[in-house]
């Protein structure tokens, strides 16, 4: 059986135990409003139920921790690994994905007991400091599959026509969405050679390296997200309807699937985590592909970012200087309705699209091992993200982090910052 081989390098931390305890709990928490029901359908082969996020994400710490480490450790199940294995061609066969929302059983309850009874041998674990750059990944991947748990019953609950919400709606403050002064909505970088890629102490994955030089020409990066009273002037100006805004694969797909606003609009509403609310005019836009985003761009007159530029701009490295905060921003926390609110800062609310190819940096090698499945085998035809959302786990994304979706995915909760040329 191949190890699980990070190449990452993660320091001991002491507080790696901690982390992992309260991952696994916010994991239980955000599932906790749903019934069985709820967490067994999906409304698409993209999308996962979100029992089986919770048990996908435990079957992953059995198996390249438990199985591989912890002495006289026995499968919760044997036979549960053909349907909790995700993509991982070493780990054999498994379910077909479209196939995950047939899994009336094991049911949640079941489930729930699974994660307890690995959560328990976990501990025997958690301690060893030969583990922990493994523990750090299982960390990472469970707040991804958070992020997934959760834009995944979104896309399933507004199937229903009922607009079911999964939390109360929560009033939103003004206090968070602050104005930028309308001179002063640039972040400008004078262009050099930008040194990018993961650089520092902690983990990453394996796709954020090595790093390296690349060559920027002066550019300026907007300093907040585009909004929805801006998409309705998109929409108002036809923008929808006209051909020479869009790439050719994005008109074929406005045409083909009929698009005329962002996924989970209607009306001057749109649908979230707690069901249909008013569309707030100044919260940012979300929920569009990369060829929604490359045609309000060229809309608007400017572009989308490289991933260079957007590395470039969160680090400080030139022009202004500041580093942005990967923690802070509008993310993640505990269990709470969930959407993007306008909050400054390059991190929080929105995955931003790039203009960049999510294709390997110089010099990338992957990983051996299981690990290497993580990220290098999905480099073909998707689209780089910077950022992170109102939905990634603080604590999780940094300036080299790198998501990635195809073109036409608007699921997650998307959204973009415009750049230009200086
Ligand atoms: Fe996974």
């Amino acid at each position: 059986m191949t190890q699980l081989q990070p190449r990452s390098v993660i320091a001991p931390s002491t507080g790696l135990a901690e982390r992992f305890r309260a991952t696994r709990a916010l994991s239980e928490a955000l599932a906790a409003p749903l019934s069985d029901a709820d967490a067994t359908i999906q409304s698409m082969a993209d999308a996962s139920p979100a029992k089986w996020h919770l048990a996908h994400t435990t079957w992953f710490w059995e198996t390249f921790l438990l199985r591989e480490h912890a002495a006289d450790y026995a499968l919760f199940d044997e036979r549960w690994a053909f349907i909790h294995n995700s993509y991982y061609e070493t780990e054999g066969e498994r379910i077909a994905r479209f196939a995950r929302g047939m899994l009336s059983r094991p049911s949640l309850d079941e489930v729930l007991g699974y994660r307890a009874h690995v959560a328990a041998a976990m501990e025997g674990l958690l301690g060893d400091p030969k583990h922990a750059e493994l523990i750090a990944l299982g960390i990472a991947h469970e707040q991804q599959h958070q992020e997934l748990l959760l834009t995944d019953i979104k896309h399933a609950l507004f199937q229903n026509p009922l607009g079911p919400a999964m939390f109360d709606a929560e009033p939103i403050g003004e206090s968070e969405r602050p104005l930028a002064p309308a001179d002063d909505l640039w972040h400008r970088h004078p262009g050099g050679i930008a040194r990018i890629g993961h650089q520092e102490d902690g983990f990453a994955f394996d796709n954020e390296g090595p790093a390296h030089r690349t060559l920027l020409e002066p550019f300026a990066l907007a300093k907040r997200l585009v909004r929805n009273r801006e998409w309705e002037a998109f929409i108002a100006d036809g923008g929808y309807d006209t051909a020479t805004l869009w790439l050719s694969d994005g008109w074929g797909w406005v045409k083909e699937n009929r698009v005329s606003a962002p996924l989970y609009w209607r009306d001057d509403e749109q649908f979230t985590l707690a069901g249909w609310q008013p569309r707030d005019p100044d919260a940012p836009v979300t929920h569009i592909s990369y060829f929604e985003a490359d045609a309000f761009a060229s809309w608007a007159g400017e572009r989308l970012p490289t991933e260079s530029e957007w590395e470039a701009t969160a680090r400080g490295q030139e022009g202004e200087g500041a580093a942005h905060d990967p923690d802070a921003g509008n993310q993640l926390d505990t269990a709470s309705p969930i959407q993007p609110r306008g909050s400054e800062g390059l991190f929080g609310d929105c995955w931003q699209f790039t203009r960049s190819g999510y294709l390997p940096y110089p010099r990338f090698q992957p990983a051996p091992g299981a690990v290497g499945e993580y990220n290098g085998k999905f480099m073909s035809g998707q689209c780089v993200l910077k950022g992170a959302s109102c939905a990634t786990a603080r604590g999780h994304s940094r300036a080299s982090y790198r998501n990635f979706f195809y073109p036409h995915q608007r699921w997650q909760f998307t959204g973009l910052r415009l750049a230009r040329d200086l």
